[in-house]
């Protein structure tokens, strides 16, 4: 296959990330470094679609939606809005960013199940699988817990202990249960589709040794050497079913089978697309028949290479489309040299990086820093992020304009003078073709260093011209001007090679400089005798480093929820609530005064606004009685009653009903509360039905 298009015709996906959590730095490291690469290929002029989703199907969504109480859509719903929000101010721009619980993909993943199907590569099989015979379905490994049988702890997953990392099968588990309903799974016969990966070898090993049009891999060489040892190993066919009760699409004439979330997941990629050129006119056949000219990338994770490295090229090619042009894998985040931890704090959600550091622009320079093509971990040193920025960004970059802006704006009306004769502007030019080849290539890492040798190269002129000095002098004014201008002159084309990385902070540059937005034909203009730039402000300020110490002990997750945390952690959270008691002894209560409260979950059938009540929302709560209850609850400044419907909570049912203003309130609703925000009304976990008592 040969490029065919000049300018190129691209496709470029990021894996999409599941809907039951929120973005955080580690997932960053991926649609921000596909964003860099959509940024450098747009501004290099080539049409490029960059569309991304929510992984939205699967057990855990499933599960955690039954757990807040409401359906699995509203939950996704949530989530498209909360993940989309992240992306847009981390300043990742999709083209589209879709759910796979599309109409687009259900018809895509059914459609490419029939022609796999009537290409004999499905099968049927039955197995054997744990089955939770209380909430009666099907658990995934995850699913079942139970004590460790090498070192004892409880409550480890069935296929691996968190305390002492031994790996295990779900069966050596000691005392195993379902960790949705707190059972013991039994064994249970089931039958499952299968996709016969296992014939497609001889079409994987040739292409997972592939080159890409333009002679370079198709996989990166670690990638394809992985993929030789799973070759070693042997490949087994591939179940894509899965039983009801599941979130997902039904398979076609299999009432009760569901596909996998795999089967449909990178399916979503041609679904969100296909929602792309519904909305803009594109042909979706263009870019994904067989015989393709316009080339296809996709931006993983390194966990999730052989999903996208043999199912998914297998996929395509049984089902009769075009299969990815190159496949980039990165490592993984780790964070201070370790992997990301709740009890260091080093769990930072893209939320909280937000409401800390705010400037989303400091983490693209870091990573892009960072980054290179290999599949290597790479790390968020939270000292080095603090001094890389401030020496890097503020104390080379901006410093060029903020040392010689100001001059030009006071002394010169804003005029500048051409800086066509420059030495040092004409040396920043001549390295546009290797910057361009770095970002090509994603050595991003690479492309900075050679960025920020030009900005030593830009302030070692302007310290030697010290424009300050010749401020003072007299008769030195068409000398002044001219530095400032060539100053500028280099801080312009350091922008526009900087801009694939920082885009806000390039836009805001190009305003300042009174010019239109810069793309990579750009070096070849200059800013041209008598142009006139606006006033200078400032346009970035340095990282406090305090900022970094609020950011990890906001993330710090408390002793309750990590029973492995580390030592230093612990004796300070101690020390913490012995200074801080919440009760004096005389204060205690008994069990018994404990329990003459009756605490019930509660079911919300209905929730109402109250005409005329500012705080107050009436609910319907049923706990299992012959009739239901009426309640009124001080939660309207929280809730929206459309979102509480269906939901779980807690009561006190024996509190004595209570007349008031809106009629009678037949119990009482718990919700948590203080200075920083709520009210938060409560949720059971998973399996606990209305009417149980709470005790
Ligand atoms: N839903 C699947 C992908 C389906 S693609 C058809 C998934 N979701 S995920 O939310 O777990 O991860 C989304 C992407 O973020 C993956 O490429 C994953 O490798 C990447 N990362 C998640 N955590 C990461 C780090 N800590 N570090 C770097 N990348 C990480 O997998
Ligand atoms: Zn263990």
């Amino acid at each position: 296959m040969a490029a065919k298009h000049n300018p190129r015709k691209i496709l470029v996906t990021s894996a999409l990330p599941y809907a039951n959590g929120s973005i955080h730095l580690g997932h960053l490291v991926e649609y921000i470094q596909t964003d860099i690469w959509v940024r450098f290929q747009k501004m290099q002029g080539h049409t490029v679609h960059y569309v991304c989703a929510d992984d939205t199907h699967g057990t855990p969504i499933m599960l955690r939606a039954e757990k807040e109480g409401i359906t699995p859509e509203a939950l996704i719903a949530n989530v498209h809005k909360e993940h989309s929000a992240d992306f847009a101010e981390f300043l990742v721009a999709f083209d589209n960013y879709y759910s796979t619980n599309a109409p687009e993909n259900k018809e895509l993943s059914q459609g490419i199940y029939n022609k796999l199907k009537a290409a004999g590569k499905i099968a049927t099989k039955t197995i054997e699988q744990y089955y939770d015979p209380v909430k009666n379905m099907f658990l995934p490994d995850r699913f079942i817990k139970g004590e460790c049988p090498k070192c004892h702890a409880k409550d480890q997953y069935g296929d691996s202990c968190e305390v002492c990392g031994a790996t295990y099968n779900p069966t050596e588990l000691i005392n195993a249960y379902s960790a949705v309903s707190g059972a013991a799974p039994i064994r249970k016969e089931t039958e499952h589709y299968f996709f016969k990966l296992s014939e497609c070898e001889g079409f994987l090993k040739e292409w997972t040794r592939s080159e890409a049009f333009d002679g370079k891999p198709t996989l990166q060489g670690e990638a394809a050497n992985k993929m030789g040892e799973w070759f070693e190993s042997g490949l087994n066919d591939w179940d894509i079913s899965r039983d009801a009760p599941y979130f997902g699409f039904e398979i076609p004439d299999a009432p009760g089978k569901y596909f996998y979330v795999w089967l449909d997941a990178p399916i979503g990629y041609m679904a969100s697309f296909k929602k792309l050129c519904a909305d803009s006119g594109l042909d979706f056949d263009e870019y994904w028949n067989k015989d393709s000219s316009t080339e296809l990338y996709h931006f993983i994770g390194k966990d999730i290479l052989y999903f996208h490295a043999l199912f998914w090229p297998a996929t395509l090619e049984f089902s009769g489309y075009r299969k990815p042009t190159k496949i980039f894998s990165h490592g993984f985040l780790t964070v201070n040299g370790e992997k990301m931890s709740k009890s260091r704090g080093t769990f930072i959600t893209a939320r909280s990086y937000l409401e800390h550091i705010k400037n989303p622009e400091y983490l693209r320079y870091y990573y892009a820093a960072k980054l290179n093509s290999s599949m290597e971990d790479i790390d968020l040193s939270l000292d080095d992020f603090v001094a890389r920025v401030n020496s890097d960004l503020v104390g080379k970059f901006i410093n060029i304009a903020s040392r010689t802006a100001g001059f030009i704006n006071k002394r010169f009306d804003g005029k500048l003078r051409s800086a066509a004769n420059n030495k040092v502007v004409a040396e920043l030019k001549l390295s546009a073709n290797t910057i361009a080849e770095a970002y090509e290539t994603r050595e991003y890492g690479r492309a900075l260093r050679e960025i920020m040798r030009l900005a030593d190269s830009a302030n070692g002129y302007v310290a030697e011209a010290a424009p300050w000095v010749m401020a003072k002098q007299e008769g030195q004014d068409s000398a002044l001007q001219q530095a400032c201008s060539d100053a500028l002159e280099m801080f312009r084309l350091l922008t526009l090679y900087l801009k694939p990385v920082l885009p806000k902070l390039a836009s805001d540059i190009e305003q300042f400089l009174n010019i239109a937005p810069l793309s990579w034909a750009s070096v070849e203009d200059s800013l041209a005798d008598n142009h006139s730039i606006n006033a200078y402000e400032h346009l970035i300020i340095r990282i406090d480093p305090k900022l970094i110490e609020a950011l990890t002990e906001a993330n710090k997750e408390n002793l309750e929820a990590t029973p492995q945390v580390a030592a230093p952690l612990l004796e300070k959270v101690v020390v913490k609530a012995l200074a801080e008691p919440i009760l004096t002894e005389a204060e205690y209560i008994s069990i018994d005064d404990f329990t003459k409260v009756d605490l019930r979950i509660a079911k919300i059938v209905n929730a109402e606004h109250v005409e005329g009540a500012e705080k107050l929302l009436k609910l319907t709560l049923d706990i299992g009685e012959a009739s239901t209850r009426q309640v009124f609850a001080g939660i309207k400044s929280a809730y929206d009653p459309a979102t509480l419907v269906g939901r779980l909570t807690v009561m006190v049912a024996n509190l004595a009903p209570r007349k008031m203003k809106f009629g009678m309130s037949d119990g009482m609703v718990l919700a948590a509360s203080d200075e920083s925000g709520g009210p938060f009304i409560l949720s059971p976990d998973a399996g606990a039905q209305l009417g149980m008592r709470v005790k």
